[in-house]
């Protein structure tokens, strides 16, 4: 049995009364997981809305609460804490990551650097030594397989693609991921959302069969997948 945690983020839901309002990235998400618990009735799943419940944006005090050592920490400063705890646990726990996020601004939205803020979190998801030189923080999470699915209005944020330089989602969830325990990962991506064309329903079919397949393959064996990894050994 495993676990398989998975985070939204878009500030849209999935179904909509008017579905040209649907959320692309949560649509593409949920297609993999509902795969996923077809061939893996068993397992666990945690899930989580950011987009719609964010959590708290981090504060002076919290930072304060972080570095207080354990056997000092008052009351208060482990409730601060209580919800950093949390998602740390679900993170922790989770063996598969599926995270789908818009593509805001040219980056991950508010909420769900939120939620990576509380995660990253010192002798919890990452140690910081000196003696390491130039590259003091280690990640201490390790062993976990990670969905990210993006859609976006516009097109070309891959490499040598002709928005390159704009692209910092991709880019930034491929940095974080390592406080995730992450070592392979996979990216499905939908564009032209914004265009409305033929390019954009068929780069949302092409999301949505590259999902049913990674997740049918992820389910049998995580190696069985191996041999289509965009993005391995992050
Ligand atoms: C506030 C906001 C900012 C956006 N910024 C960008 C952007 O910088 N680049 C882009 O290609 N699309 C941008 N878009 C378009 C979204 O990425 C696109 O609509 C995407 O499908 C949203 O994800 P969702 O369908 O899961 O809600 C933006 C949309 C919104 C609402």
């Amino acid at each position: 049995m495993s676990t398989l945690l998975h985070i939204d983020s878009s500030v849209r839901a999935a179904n909509n009364q008017n579905t040209d309002h649907n959320s692309i990235s949560k649509t593409i998400a949920l297609q993999f997981v509902d795969i996923w618990k077809y061939n893996r009735p068993e397992d666990e799943y945690i899930y989580r809305d950011v987009g719609v419940n964010p959590p708290d944006f981090i504060t002076q005090d919290w930072i304060g609460a972080v570095f207080t050592p354990d056997e000092k920490k008052t009351p208060a400063q482990k409730e601060i804490l209580s919800l950093s705890d949390k998602l740390i646990a679900e993170v922790s726990a989770a063996d598969i990551i599926v995270i789908s996020s818009p593509m805001y601004n040219y980056g991950m939205p508010a909420q769900l650097k939120a939620w990576f803020d509380q995660i990253v979190r010192i002798n919890k998801t990452f140690d910081f030594d000196l003696s390491r030189g130039d590259f003091p923080l280690q990640p201490l999470l390790s062993g976990k397989t990670l969905i990210i699915v993006t859609s976006c209005g516009e097109f070309g944020f891959e490499m040598g693609g002709i928005r390159e330089g704009s692209g910092h989602l991709a880019p930034h969830l491929r940095t974080l991921s390592k406080y995730l325990g992450v070592d392979s990962m996979y990216e499905i991506v939908s564009e032209y959302q914004e265009f409305g064309d033929e390019r954009h329903r068929a780069s949302v079919a092409n999301a949505i069969d590259r999902a049913e397949i990674l997740a049918s393959e992820l389910a049998i064996s995580p190696l069985a997948a191996s041999s289509k990894k965009e993005v391995a050994n992050v």
